[in-house]
This record gives C-alpha cells, sequence and structure tokens, in this order.
C-alpha cells in the first residue's frame, strides 16, 4: 500500500479494497464509506467514468462533483500549475484534513473535467478520513470523484444496505464499512473571494463553530481577521440561489417517498404557519387516518429528551401507530447528525405513511441538521407543547 494509506492489515478487507480499485481503474463506479455518508466513486479524471456516476444517480448535469484525493500530492494534481494555497487554506487543511471538510479551489479545465465542475471556475476537493475511503482512492491511486451514494433528492445512505436498497443492480462494488460516524455531508466552504472570508454554501461535519474557533486561535494576527459567513443566515447570493452551484438550493433534496412536517418547537419566530397545541395538531392526524379509512403510521424523528415523544405516548389516538426514531439528546447535535439520514431512510422502508420531525437548534451539528430537515420537510407547524 502507498506510503498515506492508512494500514488495513485484514486481508479480506485488503482484498475487497483491491478489487474495488480495479473496477475505478476499469471506469467503473464503486460505492464505499466515508466518515460523513457514502459515496459513489469514479475516478475523477475520466469523464467517461463520471458520467457514470450522473446516470446512476440521475443527477442534472449542472451540479458539480466533489473531487477526493487522499493526500497533499493528489490534491496538487487537480489544481492549477503553480496555484500558491492561501495561508487560510493551509490552516483549514491542516486542521480538518482529512476530515469532513470541502473546500472550493480555481479549476484548470485542462485538467479537470468540465463534466465535474458542471462548467464553474471552481472545483471542490476534500481528503475524506475514512480509513477505506483513503485506502480506495490511493490504491487507484488517482483523484476519486463521490457524491452521495443515492439516487438524486433522496437522503444520502449512511449504512452500506441504504445504497443497496436503492442502487442495486446499478453498480458493481459496494463496500461495506459500517455505519458512518458522521452521518451528514461534508461543510462546503468557498474562500476564494477577495475579502477573505470563508463562505459556508452548506453546513456539514466540520461546524462553524469549529471553523471560527481555528480562525481565532491560529489566524489571530491577519487583519482583518476573516469571516464564517452562512449562505442564508449570514449572506444571500441571488445568483447562487438560482445556480446549482450551492448544495441543494436549486433541487429537491433529502426527500423520502412518504412526506415529512417538520415540528417547531424550538423557534422564536414563527414559520409561515400559524402556532397549533399538539392536540389540535393530533387531531388533524386522527382525522386524517378516519378520512382515508385506515389507521395510519407514523414515524417520528425527536430528540430522545424532548418532551415531545412522552407527550405522542400517552396521546390516545385510536386510528394512529407510532414508531419513534429518537435522534439523541438536545445537548448532543452530533447525535442528531448521525442519525438523521438513517432515521429518514429506516422509516422509509418501514412504509410509514408520514414522518414527523421535530426541529434542533441550529447550533454546533444542529446548523447542518436542520439544513437537511429544512430541504426534506414538504411543510411545517409550529407547535406548542
Ligand atoms: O460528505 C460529502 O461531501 C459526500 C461524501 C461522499 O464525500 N459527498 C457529497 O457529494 O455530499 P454531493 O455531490 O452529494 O454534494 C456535493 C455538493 C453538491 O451539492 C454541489 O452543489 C457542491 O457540493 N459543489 C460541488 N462542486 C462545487 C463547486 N465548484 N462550487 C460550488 N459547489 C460545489
Ligand atoms: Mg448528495
Amino acid at each position: 500500500f502507498p506510503t498515506d494509506t492508512p494500514v488495513i492489515t485484514s486481508s479480506e478487507t485488503q482484498e475487497a479494497l483491491r478489487r474495488a480499485s480495479e473496477e475505478l481503474r476499469a471506469q467503473k463506479t464503486v460505492a464505499f464509506p466515508t466518515e460523513t455518508v457514502y459515496g459513489l466513486g469514479a475516478l475523477a479524471l475520466e469523464p467517461a467514468a463520471v458520467a457514470k456516476i450522473f446516470s446512476t444517480k440521475g443527477r442534472p448535469p449542472d451540479n458539480p462533483l466533489i473531487v477526493h484525493v487522499s493526500s497533499r500530492e493528489m490534491l496538487e494534481r487537480v489544481l492549477p500549475a503553480g496555484y500558491a494555497i492561501s495561508r487560510t487554506y493551509e490552516t483549514l487543511m491542516k486542521h480538518f484534513w482529512p476530515g469532513p471538510l470541502t473546500l472550493l479551489f480555481p479549476s484548470d479545465p485542462s485538467i479537470v473535467p468540465s463534466i465535474i465542475t458542471a462548467n464553474q471556475p471552481t472545483v471542490a476537493v476534500r481528503m475524506p478520513s475514512h480509513p477505506v475511503a483513503r485506502a480506495l482512492i490511493a490504491l487507484a491511486d488517482a483523484p476519486v470523484a463521490a457524491p452521495s451514494a443515492n439516487s438524486s433528492g433522496k437522503p444520502s445512505p449512511t449504512r452500506a444496505e441504504h445504497v443497496y436498497d436503492d442502487l442495486q443492480g446499478k453498480l458493481g462494488v459496494i463496500l461495506d464499512g459500517g455505519p458512518c460516524g458522521v452521518g451528514l455531508e461534508s461543510t462546503v466552504v468557498d474562500g476564494l473571494q477577495d475579502d477573505g472570508n470563508l463562505r459556508v454554501l452548506r453546513p456539514g461535519g466540520v461546524t462553524v463553530e469549529d471553523l471560527e474557533r481555528v480562525i481565532r486561535e491560529d489566524l489571530s494576527d491577519v487583519v482583518p481577521a476573516p469571516r464564517v459567513l452562512v449562505h442564508r443566515r449570514d449572506y444571500r447570493d441571488e445568483a447562487l440561489e438560482q445556480a446549482p452551484t450551492t448544495p441543494g438550493m436549486k433541487y429537491r433534496h433529502y426527500s423520502p417517498s412518504v412526506p415529512v412536517t417538520l415540528l417547531c418547537t424550538q423557534s422564536q419566530s414563527p414559520p409561515h404557519t400559524a402556532r397549533t397545541s399538539l392536540t389540535a395538531f393530533l387531531d388533524t392526524i386522527q382525522a386524517d387516518a378516519q378520512t382515508q379509512g385506515k389507521s395510519l403510521h407514523v414515524g417520528v424523528l425527536a430528540p430522545s429528551d424532548s418532551p415531545l415523544l412522552d407527550r405522542l405516548r400517552a396521546a390516545s389516538l385510536p386510528d394512529v401507530r407510532w414508531t419513534e426514531h429518537p435522534l439523541g439528546p438536545l445537548a448532543e447535535p452530533a447525535v442528531s447528525a448521525h442519525r438523521l439520514f438513517d432515521g429518514l431512510l429506516s422509516l422509509d422502508k418501514a412504509k410509514v405513511d408520514l414522518i414527523l420531525i421535530e426541529e434542533i437548534q441550529e447550533e454546533r451539528e444542529g446548523l447542518a441538521v436542520m439544513n437537511r430537515v429544512r430541504k426534506a420537510a414538504g411543510d411545517s407547524v409550529w407547535l406548542d407543547l
């Protein structure tokens, strides 16, 4: 194994990696675990291989892909000749690579095919920390393009069986590395603008608080200090919102095949709907069941220590059956991140009629969790518990 590869001693794993890297080199797609979600990989610098990613996922061609590298040397292979990496990026890479942070770099179209960048002037790159991902990329000895390994628009897979359920028959190899630790995709950061600030295009595994701490600690002598700006929270870019380059702006995302309703219980300011009591809300579900003439199976994703779960357990609705998928303690949003997609996908597979998700605070990993939840939810209710 190349020197930048994590040490993998199991011969069965080595054999699986060898087979998967041969598939890649034969210009085929391979699903593999990363620390964020499972990826659907193909050789990034081979347009014909990358085209298979788009056809397998049914992904619109104007949505660019992330290029995954396993070493610094491989990063340099995808950057324009002589490109000098900024001090801010060097600092971010030192702290967060390998890991769930994706950085935009300028792209040279004679190096990175336009099918990857969707003709953007930038290319998104990340170095995953999952040992299987890094070993696979290092063995293939080439940058690997990988979106999440799901049909376009569905929640991202965090277990090999999610990939199998969704894409079986459409790809050759699925490497099973167990459940993904983070459970949500990487944070996508644009630090290329003239003002030196970091623009978070997609919140993810590396939190805004993490980025701010590293700036405070390692870039304190930079004047003015770079700021971390979250798209839609701290700034809006109309052009960006129309373009597909900002993850999830243009296309429907993260939606299971059943309706999802967001229950706003933490919001200080109301969503578009009027505030309603839990009792009145439950009455509407019971009434729905009666109208449909069948009992309804409702999936609930909520923090384990939220009062909501107790209230639902205590409510007696004759025609409603609940399946809970707890999101971990309110104080631990990383657990919610780890469990969200798994919950959406397993409730979908259980063929529930409706999924309710309770809001969590938009702090730390909670920012990324709520970003995905808003995109998954078809509607929202402002609930008084
Ligand atoms: O954690 C992750 O990032 C996972 C794992 C597999 O690494 N990958 C992933 O890829 O989430 P995907 O394709 O599902 O999401 C990548 C997002 C896209 O929505 C795209 O809009 C954005 O990154 N992106 C890619 N290239 C870009 C660019 N040049 N400028 C702006 N956004 C870009
Ligand atoms: Mg995706």
